[in-house]
């Protein structure tokens, strides 16, 4: 359904229309050239999901041992995929296509904020990776071994990353967007041994140095004893010569380092997300399985091919970067547009810029972006030609009716399917979604689990709810791509996902319902994680870095309905005996948790409280504060202690709201 260009004043009442359409089939065009035309991986993976798997494994991977067994499944949850088999990640990612004459092929359309512009190749990666390989290995690096990454998105990021697993180490990237202390933990936790960083950052045209903050926390890590640092803003860099490395001096000097096949199950990479409690959690996945997962969802998803430009707006800072950013198209051998900076500078349009500059295809980001490009209006993408645009995908929270349409509409002209794809950094790929050639859409529901995957949703009781009933989502078959543990913690990892309906159930954390079609509809976490712009955080984390300011008595963190964010984060916070709360304690709150956490844990709301409500047995109960800050009728209070807190709490937040509505 092609539509004419589209006149502002016209689009509010087109979207009305819109709104009341259930269901958006495959647009004809792209349905007549899709890669997927009928219901067939749906139907061979039923039959046999392993089987399946392995074929995919074997046509979108290259081996340099076959595996003796698919999946060994002896010892639920840990499961090991294509056990025996050896391959190595760079060298799919990399390697295979050099030797196979597309060296020239441009991996990375890179763009700076500044509007620079690098064309980086499948062989000038290649090229670095295997000189960084060689580094790395001369500083003692071996197998097994975690580094930590810590950059801003640049090239260099992606060379990194390969070139660890060229010789068999463990990445560890950070988010740049992390602070320097939030950085130590992760690097703390993982025992890293070396760290990858840059001089400095840009950020809407301001320059931070990042090394030199970097070198505040080193002392703390007594494991790690090199840093390479890329020279990137000119920022002042101190460098310790017995320990920091300027990366393009390294390589310089360095020869390159063969890839070298390690085992299916060899450890890929530790990325750390937000749980329950505090304390991040390591997930961590292996080689053969993830990759599998990465090769086979781009194709299939995105229906990526040869001539596509592709381009995900996500940081590889979480995984949405690693799978979609790094690994997946660089196993599918594909062209990719990899952007610096924020998507408001020099001007709200730059993404819409890029795309018609560079002709990008298929287009992946997160409801968050798509709301607020609604809110500052459709003449910014309506200035550029996108009519290369063939697919949009959206990822990391629910996305609403009102912003899909908009998507649909503004961004993708009405002839671009939308694949709303589920999934989690433990589940390493896209799991639910459509197949864009064949599955009709409805906006707001990732639609139905793609071949293969098994997925439900449960009572209390495990058993499976009528549809259109909320529950919890499961998984209930294992799948290649999944993480094999929690890095060093293998008990909280049975915990926190294979405890609560047995050890071959994974419980993902999200509510879901399914309805009479078996579309799912993802409704949100049901543990202490927010969900802010698509960026997953602890709520206990974020209390933690609040009650550290000296002023501080207590603080109960909940995720906030947004229309904008998704959620936002909003702080209850009791403060000692004597202190007169006010805005410049709010700010040095956010303050305290920016440095602690970054900039994006900051509270967006923080209420004064003269005391939370506890439970008797003192337990803070944050379902009543979700009620509270979203100004609903309360639920149950019969546990409640003192029900006095309660109409303190309504009261101030009255007042809040009527102060941020003048
Ligand atoms: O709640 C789900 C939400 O994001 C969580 C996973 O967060 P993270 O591990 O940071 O990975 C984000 C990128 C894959 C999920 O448990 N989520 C992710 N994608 C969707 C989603 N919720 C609804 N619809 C989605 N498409």
């Amino acid at each position: 359904m092609a539509t004419s260009p589209l006149r502002a004043e016209e689009l509010e009442r087109e979207l009305e229309q819109l709104l009341g359409r259930d269901v958006f089939p495959p647009p004809q065009e792209f349905r007549a050239r899709a890669l997927v035309r009928d219901d067939t991986p749906w139907r061979e993976a039923e039959r046999d999901p392993v089987g399946w798997w392995e074929r995919q494994a074997r046509e979108l991977l290259e081996w340099s041992e076959p595996w003796q067994r698919a999946l060994d499944d002896s010892n639920p949850p840990f499961y090991r995929w294509f056990v025996g088999g050896r391959l190595n990640a760079c060298y799919n990612a990399l390697d295979r296509h050099v030797a196979a004459g597309r060296g020239d092929r441009v991996a990375f359309h890179w763009r700076g904020e500044e509007g620079e512009e690098r064309a980086v190749t499948y062989a000038e990666l290649l090229h670095d990776a295997e000189r960084l390989a060689t580094v790395l290995r001369e500083r003692g690096i071996a197998p097994g071994d975690v580094v930590g990454i810590y950059l801003p998105m640049i090239p260099e990021v992606a060379v990194a990353m390969l070139a660890c697993a060229r010789i068999g180490a463990v990445h560890n990237v950070v988010f740049g967007g992390f602070s320097v202390e939030a950085l130590r933990d992760r690097l703390h936790f993982s025992n890293a041994k070396a760290l990858i960083c840059a001089d400095g950052a840009r950020r809407k045209g301001r320059k931070v140095a990042v090394k030199a903050g970097v070198d505040r926390i080193l002392d703390d890590l007594p494991a790690l004893r090199t840093v390479i640092c890329v020279r990137h803003t000119g920022e002042a860099a101190p460098m310790r010569p017995d320990r920091d490395l300027w990366w393009h001096e390294a390589l310089r000097a360095a020869g390159p380092t063969p890839a070298e096949p390690f085992d299916a199950e060899h450890p890929l990479f530790v990325l750390y997300t937000s749980g329950s409690t505090a304390k991040p959690k390591g997930v961590l996945h292996t080689t053969g399985g993830y990759l599998t997962g990465v090769a086979w969802t781009p194709r299939h998803v995105f229906d990526l091919r040869d001539d596509d430009i592709y381009w995900c707006t996500a940081d590889v800072g979480w995984v949405t970067g690693h799978s979609y950013i790094v690994y997946g198209p660089l196993l599918a051998g594909a062209t990719s547009v990899m952007y610096e900076g924020a998507p408001d500078y020099p001007d709200k349009d730059v993404w819409w810029e890029i795309c018609a500059r560079y002709g990008v295809t298929i287009f992946y980001t997160a409801p968050t972006a798509i709301r607020t490009c609604m809110k500052w209006g459709p003449e910014y993408p309506l200035r550029h030609d996108l009519s290369a645009l063939r697919l949009l995908g959206s990822v990391g929270e629910p996305i609403n009716p009102k912003a899909w349409l908009w998507y649909w509409r503004v961004i993708g002209g009405g002839r671009c399917p939308i694949v709303d794809t589920w999934w989690q950094t433990e589940t390493g790929h896209i799991l639910i979604a459509p197949l864009p050639g064949v599955t009709p859409l409805k906006p707001g529901s990732a639609t139905r689990p793609l071949p293969g995957i098994d997925a439900a949703v449960v009572d209390d009781a495990g058993r499976e709810v009528e549809p259109g009933q909320q529950g919890y989502l499961v998984l209930r078959r294992p799948w290649p791509g999944m993480l094999r543990t929690l890095y060093k913690d293998p008990e909280r990892f049975v915990e926190t996902y294979f405890s609560r309906f047995g050890r071959e159930t994974y419980f993902v954390g999200d509510a879901a319902r399914r309805d009479e079609e078996g579309y799912f509809w993802v409704v949100g976490r049901v543990d202490d994680v927010v969900n802010v712009s698509g960026h997953r955080l602890s709520t206990a984390e974020v209390e933690s870095a609040i009650v550290a300011h000296p002023k501080v008595a207590e603080a109960a963190v909940i995720g906030q309905a947004d229309e904008r964010t998704g959620q936002a984060i909003c702080a209850f916070v009791t403060v000692e005996a004597g202190v007169e709360p006010d805005e410049r304690l709010a700010d040095e709150i956010r303050a305290g948790v920016a440095e602690r956490i970054g900039k994006l844990a900051r509270p967006a709301r923080i209420i004064w409280a003269n005391d939370l409500p506890k439970t008797r047995s003192g337990k803070i109960m944050r379902r009543l504060l979700r009620d509270i800050a979203e100004g609903r009728a309360l639920g149950d209070v019969t546990t409640l202690r003192d029900p006095a807190v309660i109409e303190q709490l309504e009261a101030k937040v009255r007042e809040l709201r009527a102060a941020e509505r003048s």
